[in-house]
């Protein structure tokens, strides 16, 4: 039995915001800048009142519509996300309610920006098991939050948005390999060193990075994943027909579709118009593919990702 994805779906808040947009509301940094060293053109920031749930629910809609069945036959709802609603529910039991399904397991991943591959990776076991049969898989974030819009090393980079897809039970080809790892002596490199106790935040509630570590941690480890899955699957690399990378930085994508061996015109990319938005990248990128016509049924898609933690892994499946 193989987890095999039935729809697809995004949301990305507001209209895009340039990076002279950021420039003009008072961020010092100037566009050369970032497109140079990221690729990011624009992103898109949600509203205060918008929440991870709020962007889940419109991408789940679409991947209901997608998929042609309704939320009420949902046995499974992962949500993976680093900016949940709340510090409890979970924001899978918040997207269920606003979906009305009244009885699916509901749970979160926080593998930050390789939750929704860990997800993936999650929901096949289950299906694959023969428990469940409908699985509704989401990344989702408003990374904006987290954000110190005083560090210009760091307010730059990020994005708001949802992806999601409905995984199937099938007997015709899905997930084929996958493959997660994580090393938590780097959880340093990329955190948010903050909690809340007795009403007040302890620590440090923004976002901090060691940016050029955390690039060279990701060549590497993106490239090694992607080469593992592929060889799970007793496939080789260039027999992918779309590699989709976690959308950070353009310069991490090439470097890693170089030493993978994979050429740039099989690689989607979206960063240039979202920005890194965490666990909700790669499905974001997923759908503008799928609904652009490129990935299509049958063809061969890796998906990767890599995030705080230290986290990363890899999802080839058969669309
Ligand atoms: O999901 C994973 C999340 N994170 C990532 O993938 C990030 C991985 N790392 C990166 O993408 C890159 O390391 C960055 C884009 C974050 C930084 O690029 P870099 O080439 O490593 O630049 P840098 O940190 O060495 O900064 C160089 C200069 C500094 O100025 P000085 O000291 O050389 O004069 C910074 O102050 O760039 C300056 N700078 C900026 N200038 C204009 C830093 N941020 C900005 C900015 N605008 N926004």
């Amino acid at each position: 039995m193989f987890a095999r994805i039935a729809g697809v779906g995004s949301y990305l808040p507001g209209p895009p915001l340039s990076n002279d947009d950021l420039k003009q509301r008072g961020v010092e940094t100037n566009d050369e800048w970032i497109v140079s060293r990221t690729g990011i053109k624009s992103r898109h920031l949600a509203d205060a009142n918008c929440t991870s749930s709020d962007l889940a629910l419109e991408a789940s809609r679409k991947a209901l519509v997608a998929a042609g069945i309704d939320a009420s036959t949902l046995d499974l709802i992962i949500v993976a996300t680093s900016t949940p609603d709340f510090i409890f529910p979970s924001t899978a039991c918040l997207l269920q309610a606003k979906l009305g399904n009244h009885s699916a397991m509901a749970f979160d991943v926080q593998a930050v920006c390789s939750g929704f591959v860990y997800a993936m990776n999650i929901a096949e076991k289950f299906i694959r098991f023969g428990s469940h049969k409908k699985v509704l898989v989401v990344g989702a974030e408003v990374f904006s939050r987290i954000l110190d819009w005083d560090d210009r090393s760091t307010c730059v980079l990020f994005g708001d948005g949802a992806g999601a897809v409905i995984l199937e039970a099938s007997e015709n080809p899905g997930i084929l390999a996958s493959a997660a790892h994580a090393d938590g002596a780097y959880h340093g490199i990329l955190s948010v060193p903050g909690n809340v106790c007795g009403g007040k935040v302890i620590g440090d509630p923004f976002l901090r990075m060691d940016g050029q570590a955390v690039f060279k941690f990701a060549v590497r480890v993106l490239a090694d994943v992607a080469q593992e899955c592929c060889a799970l699957a007793g496939i080789l690399p260039t027999g992918i027909d779309w590699l989709i990378p976690h959308q950070a930085n353009i310069r991490i994508i090439e470097s890693t579709a170089k030493r993978v061996g994979i050429d740039m015109n099989k690689v989607i990319v979206t960063v240039d118009r979202h920005g890194n938005t965490s666990a909700a990248s790669i499905p974001l990128a997923l759908d503008a593919a799928v609904r652009d016509g490129r990935v299509q049924r049958g063809h061969k898609v890796l998906l990767e990702g890599v995030g705080g933690g230290f986290t990363w892994g890899a999802v080839l499946l058969e669309f």
